[in-house]
């Protein structure tokens, strides 16, 4: 079982994401994606812990087919996501005197893609380059859409550009390796697209949760399929982010300001796990849903291993940090919220009290 899902840009196809089984099928999809091309050159960008269980093998799958198959591998972690890491990127890339017709790929979670895709927008203004997502976050999140870049000083993502790859490949081999901890990240992002966009998608997760525990091949497909299909409309429809996009937003803005104020030690899946369960009260509060609904959502996150109440953290400075955030409006935080499960919309109408009393809700007191 293998499935394939095109993601178009302004109007026309833009690439494919495929989802595999394995890695076997990956030749084939670069030479459908790019064409049959001996001469190009490759370097496959990765990170410590993922280059240790994969590199050999996706090196050893490209190296009959490609003139020259190099690697860069930078130490795993989001400190690495910096322009040091890619300025080496860039030297190793002259040296080997890679020009515009040669490829990069990016073999790793979130981090990887993100600083290979910018790597890839900016050398020699522009090269191509495919994604093979291996952490469930990069999956179902970060490969696709085109968000390129790196973090600056204590900045996320502060400089970056919006760039497409030309081919996301998923082999569900990876789950064999991926730590219990990053899968449940991934799961928060998830659920947020069954929130969003598609009530029988979060129920399928609410009554499989044993099934995909187990992470089948399979199963894994399935579900990502759906993530992924979520995320592709959602892009389609707004790929520089000036309306719908902001409905990928659910659960990140006091998400985000948690995971600021927690110096980035929680993981981003357990914040916006938090920031949903905000969102979700907020959604209450204004008619949307059920006292039940809400305790149903909590219970989702549980099941998956997702934390849904915080001690420690100040509530004032959660509301600060939230503000001084970039989803700004004319001094009003824009803020994503459930009209009913399944359905989100961008609100602009909640005071700084509303935010406080939402904030409150997750600290354990
Ligand atoms: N571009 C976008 O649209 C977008 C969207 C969401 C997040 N992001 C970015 O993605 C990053 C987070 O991504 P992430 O959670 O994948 O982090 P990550 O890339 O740091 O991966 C998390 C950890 O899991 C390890 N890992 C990954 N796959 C593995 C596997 N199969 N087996 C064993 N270990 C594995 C990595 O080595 C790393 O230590 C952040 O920098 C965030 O800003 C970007
Ligand atoms: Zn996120």
């Amino acid at each position: 079982m293998r499935k394939e899902i095109t993601v178009n840009y302004d109007g026309k196809k833009c690439y494919d994401i495929t989802l595999n089984r394995s890695f076997d099928h990956l030749v084939n999809d670069i030479k459908s994606a790019i064409g049959d091309d001996k001469t190009k050159k490759i370097c496959i960008v990765s990170d410590s812990q993922v280059a240790e269980i994969y590199l050999n093998k996706v090196q050893n799958l490209l190296e009959n087919d490609y003139s020259k198959v190099i690697s860069f591998v930078f130490d795993a972690g989001e400190r690495s996501k910096n322009i040091d890491t890619i300025q080496k990127l860039y030297e190793q890339l002259i040296i080997h005197r890679f020009d515009r017709h040669d490829l990069l790929i990016a073999l790793g979670g979130g981090v990887v893609g993100d600083l290979t895709g910018f790597s890839a927008a900016t050398y020699l203004r522009g090269i191509d380059f495919i994604q093979i997502p291996t952490s469930l976050l990069a999956q179902v999140d970060s490969s696709i859409g085109g968000k390129t870049g790196v973090d600056f000083q204590q900045y996320k993502n502060m400089v970056g550009a919006f760039y497409q790859p030309k081919l996301v490949y998923m082999s569900m081999e990876v789950f064999q390796s991926l730590p219990d901890k990053q899968f449940a990240n991934g799961m928060a992002e998830e659920i947020k697209h069954g929130l969003i966009k598609d009530a029988d998608y979060y129920e399928w997760m609410k009554e499989n949760r044993e099934l995909i525990c187990q992470k089948a091949p399979e199963t894994m497909i399935g579900m990502l399929t759906v993530g992924c299909n979520i995320k592709r409309v959602v892009v389609e429809n707004d790929p520089k982010e000036k309306g719908e996009r902001a409905l990928l937003n659910f659960g990140h803005t006091i998400g985000h300001a948690i995971e600021k104020l927690s110096d980035f030690k929680l993981y981003h899946g357990e914040c916006v796990s938090l920031g949903m369960v905000a969102a979700a009260y907020l959604s209450v509060k204004k008619g949307n849903l059920t006292r039940e609904e809400l305790a149903d959502i909590e219970q989702v996150l549980v099941a998956y291993d997702l934390p849904i109440r915080i001690s420690g953290y100040d509530p004032k400075e959660i509301l600060a940090t939230t503000k001084s955030d970039k989803k700004m409006v004319g001094g009003k935080v824009k803020f994503t919220l459930l009209k009913k499960i399944g359905e989100a919309y961008s609100d602009l109408s909640l005071t700084d009290e509303d935010l406080l009393e939402a904030i409150d809700y997750v600290l354990e007191k």
